[in-house]
């Protein structure tokens, strides 16, 4: 667990990605050094009509300049805020918050399943993988989304170097289907390599995750979104239940949880 900062930075660069999507650089951030992928951080926006602060996946980090990337979908308010953020702005960001997923091991073919919004996260930790050393091609990145528009930062993607699987549900780009049936194909047909999926999107693509984990044996990390009030783990909005009994704070104990473990 890392022992979060909370201080303000500024906006140093937007990246404005069409469809509502974003990608925002804020530093200096102290933070950044203890970043880990699938940590989060609590921005906290002006304006008396956003009360409580925004949970936002790191997306990327440069430990050198302390910088740190976020992107999202505007949706709400606390979104819409964020869309009218200038160059130079300032934001109160409290993080890095929450647990990181855990690497896969050498021999294993990493599967990640990213739905809509929930790619940020993910971009984080297969970055993190490639620059690591984890061979790309052991990467299988498979995104899905409503439609084309919704499949970000593909320059981002292929420049890893990992395999990447789109997927639409109107078959604009990629493939057409939901991504989990794209997943359930690889892992009926992929023979007897061993597999550990990391999946972050809309809750059914979660749960259906959690169920191709368990229907065929495949463990994996699930990161999760909830209501996010204090965003430390004293309020208890985020709690959800455990498979084996008893709850769990999604800023606290997750927001990353195995595959099995929440009952979702
Ligand atoms: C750990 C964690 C990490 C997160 N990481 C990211 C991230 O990297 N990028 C990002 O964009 N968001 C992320 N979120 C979601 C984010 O915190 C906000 O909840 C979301 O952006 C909506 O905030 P808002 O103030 O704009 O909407 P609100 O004003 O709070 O909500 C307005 C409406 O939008 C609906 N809504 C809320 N969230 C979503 C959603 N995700 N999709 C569709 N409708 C929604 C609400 O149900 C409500 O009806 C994360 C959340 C958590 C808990
Ligand atoms: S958001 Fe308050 S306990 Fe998790």
């Amino acid at each position: 667990m890392t022992k979060p900062v909370c201080a303000d930075a500024f906006l140093i660069r937007q990246r404005n990605l069409k469809n509502d999507y974003y990608s925002y650089t804020f530093g200096p951030f102290p933070g950044v050094e203890q970043c880990r992928p699938g940590n989060f951080v609590h921005l906290r926006l002006p304006s008396s009509d956003v009360y409580f602060r925004r949970a936002m996946s790191v997306t990327s980090v440069d430990k050198k300049n302390r910088e740190l990337e976020i992107l999202f979908r505007v949706v709400g308010r606390g979104t819409s805020i964020l869309a009218r953020y200038q160059k130079n702005d300032p934001i109160g960001i409290l993080g890095p918050l929450g647990n990181s997923f855990s690497k896969p091991r050498k021999k294993e073919i990493a599967a990640i399943v990213a739905g809509g919004v929930g790619f940020p996260p993910l971009a984080y930790f297969a970055e993190h993988l490639v620059n690591g050393g984890f061979d790309p091609k052991r990467i299988l990145f498979f995104y899905g989304g409503k439609s084309a528009s919704d499949i970000i930062e593909r320059g981002r993607i292929k420049k890893m170097g990992v395999r990447f699987h789109p997927m639409t549900d109107d078959g604009s780009f990629g493939r057409k289907g939901l991504i989990t049936q794209g997943v359930e194909e690889f892992l009926r047909d992929g023979g007897n390599q061993r597999v550990r999926m990391y999946a972050c999107g809309p809750e059914a693509m979660l749960r259906a995750v959690d169920d191709l984990g368990l229907k065929y044996r495949v463990p994996g990390e699930l990161s999760l979104e909830a209501p996010m009030p204090c965003g430390i783990g004293v309020c208890l909005g985020c709690i959800v239940t455990l498979r084996k009994g008893g709850y769990a704070r999604v800023c606290h104990e997750g927001p990353v949880f195995k595959i099995g473990e929440v009952l979702l």
